[in-house]
Parts: structure tokens; C-alpha cells; sequence
């Protein structure tokens, strides 16, 4: 790799790590994944050829993207006896804490423990995994519901089949309109990989001790839920729904986000590496008016969005601490001109990091990673004697 730089020995314990998978600069606005701009990728790829890409590290030829296509629906089907595990959630259960608990039990229907220099073995754990997981997320949507479980078509497509998961009711096919399609396979491939965010951390870190990938992931799952990190798309509709419901009133609602005393933030704003606009964001808004377009949806929640945006990007108090739109910002708002609920955007969000989450943990256990163990800076008492009760 030219110009890779290389940790000293110490970054082993640092709790940072090398990875060939995603390079982003957060100070010029880049993102790639295995070497290839993400602007290509989300305009000339579709999804499972991007998760193909980085998790085996090259653009899959048109024979290896029909295999692994093919070898997924090898896995699609999903235990029956998960059935009875879905039946235990109420129907207000949030569909990323289902979702979690699925993952992880799908540890006890496939109990194999991975091994991870068996290129076959590991090859199929990609696909199963892949498999498996878009069908029991579309099923913490159906449980909400209150709909009967859908099964994956293997004669349709990767993306067309989570539509048809999530919509498909006994009264009749679902349609699928290619608009839709491109949009979400352009969103899947925009949250495909992030280096090492929060719930990526995870998985990798969950995994260092041997944990098996399902674990893994649902750990990650777990972690994305947050409304500071994955969890931020829901609350970005649910603030502007407010902001909407107030009137529109997006000078109030900036006032909030710099008032000190307030804990409301400006959800979709701000990022731990981007001190520039999130290049995925700059897609997003532009996918967001095509999409509305196209599909001849009229959203007034997109005007609010981009007034909201238009004020903060001037605003001395955002400007001075380098805080653009992110991921999170305008995805809601194409989600929910597919019809997809509220809470379910964070699921949307998981489905597209699944082959980030793979590949991370993949590369962490090829690459024979330590257990991860951060350090701390102790700032607690210094030794003292113990004192007796009647003492204290
Ligand atoms: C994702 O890491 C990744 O790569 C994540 C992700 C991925 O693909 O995996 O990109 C996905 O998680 C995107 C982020 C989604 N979260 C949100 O949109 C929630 C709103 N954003 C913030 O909570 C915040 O910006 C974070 C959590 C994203 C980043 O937090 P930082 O880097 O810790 O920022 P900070 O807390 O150090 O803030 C610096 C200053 C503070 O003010 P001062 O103390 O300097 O006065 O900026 C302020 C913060 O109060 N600030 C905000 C703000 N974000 C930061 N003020 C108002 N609104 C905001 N959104």
C-alpha cells in the first residue's frame, strides 16, 4: 500500500488499530472505501457489489457479484424457532432492541464457532450473515405491525427483497419501483463502512476476545442505537417534525442547540472526525430531492431541513466549531418518502453498516488483534486504611 503508515508496536494497546478498509480525512471531507471515492461508489455501485468490495477488499467481477449474490440466498431462510423469540416483544418494542437480540440468537440456531483463516468457512459466515440479518430486520418491522413474517424470494434481488420484507402483505405482491431501489441501494452503500465509529468499535472490540461475529454484531447493534451516533436519523425527523409543529420556527430551535443550559442538540449536526461537511451528507441531500421528486412526494419537512441547515451554516456558533450536516441529517427524510417508519431508521442504518461491521471484524481477527483492553488515567483516592463502621 503506498504511503500506509505504520503504528509503533504501542498502538496495540492504544485502542486504535490499522485497517485497510476505510480511509477518511474529516478535515477535507474525504471518504473511501478499499481505495475508491465514495462519490463513484454511490453513483456507479449497488449495494452488494460496495459490500463485496469492503469486505473482501476488490470490486467483485460480474461472475463473483452473481456467486455471492447466489451464495446469500443459500441463507436466507431464518429458524423458525427465532419465531418464538420475536412472539416474546410486545409490539412497542423498539425495533433496534429487537433487532439486537435477534442477532445474538442467531448464535444458538448456528452454533459453528468460525474459523476465521478458513477462507470457505469465513466465506460462508459472510454470506449466512448477510443473509440472515436483512430478513430479521425487516421482521422487528413487521412484529411492530402486527403483520405475519415475510420470507426472502430468491428470485429477486438483495434490495428489492427488503422491500418486499418489509411491505409484502398476504393480500397481494408488493411493486417495486426501480426509484426506490437505486435510492436505497445508494443509501445502503453510503453507511457501509466508517472506520472506526462507535458501534464499529464495538464489534471489533467484542469480537477481540473471540466472541463469534453474530455476538459481534449485535453488540454493534447495540451501540448504534444511540441518539449520538446511528440513533441520531430518527431524532433528526422527530426534531423537525417539532420544528414543524412549532410553526417552523428553525431560529428557535438553533437558539436551543447553542443555549449551554439546554441538552437539546442540532441532531444530524457535528461529528467526532468531519470538522467539514460529511461527503455522504452533500449526496444525501441532492439523492433527497431526486428521490422527492421522482416519486412526486411533496415534503415540507425538507424545506424545514434545509432552512434549518441554510441558518446553521452561517451561524457563528456552528461555523466556530466546525459543525456541518452529517449522515444523519437528510437520510430520515428520504426514508420516509419510501414509507419507511420513524422507528425504523436506525434499523435502515444497521442494515447498511452490516458489511462494515464483517469486514472490521474480520480484518481484526485475521489479523490476529490482541483482546482489546484500553487503558485509563486513574484519578481516584490514593491508598488509605480502612475505616471501622461505627467510624464513619
Ligand atoms: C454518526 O463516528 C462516526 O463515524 C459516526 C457516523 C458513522 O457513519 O458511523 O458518522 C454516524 O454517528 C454521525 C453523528 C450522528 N449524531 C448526531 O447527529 C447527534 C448530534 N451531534 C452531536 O451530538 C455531536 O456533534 C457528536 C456526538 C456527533 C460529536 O460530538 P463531539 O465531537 O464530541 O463534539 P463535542 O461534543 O466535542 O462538541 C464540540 C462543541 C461543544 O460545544 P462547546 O463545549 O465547545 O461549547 O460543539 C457542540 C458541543 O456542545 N456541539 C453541538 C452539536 N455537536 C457538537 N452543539 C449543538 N448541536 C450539535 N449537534
Amino acid at each position: 500500500l503506498t504511503g500506509a503508515i505504520t503504528l509503533d508496536p504501542g498502538y496495540k494497546n492504544s485502542g486504535s488499530c490499522q485497517s485497510e478498509i476505510t480511509f477518511l480525512d474529516g478535515e477535507e471531507g474525504i471518504l473511501r472505501y478499499r481505495g475508491y471515492a465514495i462519490e463513484d461508489l454511490a453513483e456507479k455501485g449497488n449495494f452488494l457489489e460496495v459490500s463485496y468490495l469492503v469486505i473482501f477488499g476488490e470490486l467483485p467481477t460480474k461472475a463473483q457479484l452473481e456467486q455471492f449474490e447466489n451464495d446469500i440466498r443459500k441463507y436466507t431462510l431464518v429458524n423458525e424457532e427465532m419465531k418464538n423469540i420475536i412472539d416474546g416483544f410486545p409490539k412497542t418494542a423498539h425495533p433496534m432492541g429487537v433487532l439486537s437480540s435477534l442477532t445474538s440468537a442467531l448464535t444458538a440456531f448456528n452454533p459453528k464457532v468460525v474459523n476465521v483463516e478458513n477462507e470457505k468457512e469465513m466465506y460462508e459466515a459472510v454470506c449466512k450473515t448477510m443473509g440472515k440479518f436483512l430478513v430479521i430486520a425487516t421482521w422487528t418491522y413487521r412484529k411492530m405491525m402486527g403483520y405475519p413474517l415475510n420470507y426472502y424470494d430468491n428470485t429477486k434481488g438483495y434490495v428489492e427483497n427488503f422491500m418486499r420484507l418489509m411491505f409484502e402483505l398476504p393480500t397481494g405482491p408488493y411493486q417495486i419501483n426501480p426509484v426506490v431501489i437505486d435510492a436505497l441501494d445508494k443509501l445502503f452503500i453510503l453507511h457501509a463502512d466508517h472506520e472506526q465509529n462507535c458501534s464499529t468499535s464495538t464489534v471489533r472490540i467484542v469480537g477481540s476476545s473471540h466472541a463469534g461475529l453474530f455476538a459481534s454484531i449485535s453488540a454493534g447493534v447495540s451501540a448504534l442505537w444511540g441518539p449520538l451516533h446511528g440513533g441520531a436519523n430518527q431524532a433528526v425527523l422527530e426534531m423537525l417534525e417539532a420544528i414543524q409543529k412549532d410553526g417552523g420556527d428553525a431560529d428557535k430551535y438553533l437558539a436551543k442547540a447553542k443555549d449551554k443550559d439546554d441538552p437539546f442538540r442540532l441532531m444530524g449536526f457535528g461529528h467526532r472526525v468531519y470538522k467539514n461537511f460529511d461527503p455522504r451528507a452533500k449526496i444525501i441531500k441532492k439523492a433527497a430531492d431526486e428521490v422527492l421528486n421522482t416519486l412526486g412526494v411533496n415534503d415540507p419537512i425538507l424545506d424545514i431541513a434545509k432552512k434549518l441547515e441554510a441558518a446553521a451554516l452561517v451561524d457563528d456558533y456552528f461555523v466556530s466549531r466546525k459543525l456541518y450536516p452529517n449522515v444523519d441529517f437528510y437520510s430520515g427524510i428520504i426514508y420516509r418518502a419510501l414509507g419507511i417508519p420513524t422507528e425504523m431508521f436506525t434499523v435502515m442504518f444497521a442494515i447498511g453498516r452490516l458489511p462494515g461491521w464483517i469486514a472490521q471484524w474480520k480484518e481484526m481477527r485475521i489479523n490476529k488483534e490482541p483482546i482489546g483492553r484500553p487503558r485509563q488515567v486513574y484519578t481516584g483516592y490514593p491508598l488509605r486504611d480502612f475505616v471501622p463502621m461505627d467510624k464513619r
